[in-house]
């Protein structure tokens, strides 16, 4: 029988005790999700699969079908490490109402554009939802931005403020809090990553709920174990997209984006390699960035 999908709320709060950070790996095609898994089995790391709203339409992909996916594959392997199905960035209730009852343990709710009254007000109408059937939800304060705009905006606009950090986590209820400390999604181009750790120190002195960082793709490993090991906690989840897309894309030859049906029908051998050379990846994250090998036992 397969065992219960994990929610942050279980996974997140021993991470931060103990100082490592659980991975969030982004399976943009279905075939990513058992050599994420599998990494995870070989390295007895807990792990949490995501996708986004967005990236469900990229990759012609509908949630039902992910999340069926998803269950053969979890039945399949039978992991014994905890494992999380996370919906990333979504900005609409009624989508994750669609996660929420399609499967998902746990969900994003993004209203980061919106001023922070509404912001807080759409979020707590997310955890309601969520909190009847034990599912998690993580929320975003500030705005993590894609590579591109974070070439030409000022980082005082975007940072996440750590008092009101503390009123949105205390009026909201979530799980896990994302914030905004210099990290952006995708490549950096000429403007590199700089993670400001007075401000996260700052905020986890007003938060206690788990951190998040997005944008986890091309950061010096430095930066991200002094993130993961300050004594506070430091951040509990990195989300990691990216690399793993652009791994995939390099072992397959391909330069474009390619729906998931299209992804099944190449060859069968085109197809293992892509799959270990993610799986090679997630192992690498996990052991040298994330240091949650051999926690799963934590779990217990
Ligand atoms: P990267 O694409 O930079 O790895 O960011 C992933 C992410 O934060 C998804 O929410």
């Amino acid at each position: 029988m397969t065992q219960k999908l994990f929610t942050l709320k279980d996974l997140l709060p021993v991470a931060q005790k103990n100082h490592f950070a659980i991975g969030a790996f982004s399976a943009r095609f279905t075939g990513m999700i058992e050599p994420i898994i599998r990494a995870a089995l070989e390295l007895q790391s807990p792990v949490i699969v995501q996708i986004s709203k967005v990236e469900f339409s990229w990759y012609q992909i509908s949630l039902p079908y992910y999340v069926r996916k998803f269950h053969e594959i979890y039945s399949k392997v039978s992991p014994n490490v905890p494992v999380c199905l996370h919906l990333d960035h979504t900005n609409t209730l009624e989508f994750v109402q669609e996660a929420v009852s399609g499967g998902f343990s746990s969900v994003m709710i993004d209203a980061s554009s919106r001023p922070l009254e509404e912001n807080i007000a759409y979020t707590r109408q997310v955890v309601e939802l969520a909190r009847k059937r034990g599912v998690s939800v993580e929320a975003e304060l500030g705005r993590i931005l894609s590579s591109d705009k974070f070439e030409t905006t000022s980082e005082e606009e975007i940072f996440t403020d750590p008092l009101e950090a503390e009123r949105f986590a205390r009026e909201t209820g979530v799980d896990a809090l994302a914030i905004s400390i210099g990290t952006v999604h995708g490549v950096y181009f000429t403007k590199q990553p700089k993670i400001d750790f007075d401000r996260l120190e700052a905020i986890r002195k007003h938060v206690q709920i788990p951190l998040v960082l997005h944008g986890g793709s091309g950061i010096p490993v430095e930066q991200i174990r002094r993130a993961i090991q300050m004594d506070s906690g430091g951040v509990s989840k990195i989300n990691i997209a990216t690399e793993l897309e652009m791994t995939l894309y390099e072992s397959l030859g391909i330069l474009e984006r390619l729906p998931d049906v299209e992804f099944w029908k190449l060859p069968s051998q085109q197809i293992a390699r892509a799959q270990d050379a993610v799986r090679e990846l997630t192992k690498k994250k996990i052991k040298d960035y994330l240091l949650s090998d051999q926690k799963a036992y934590l779990y217990d």
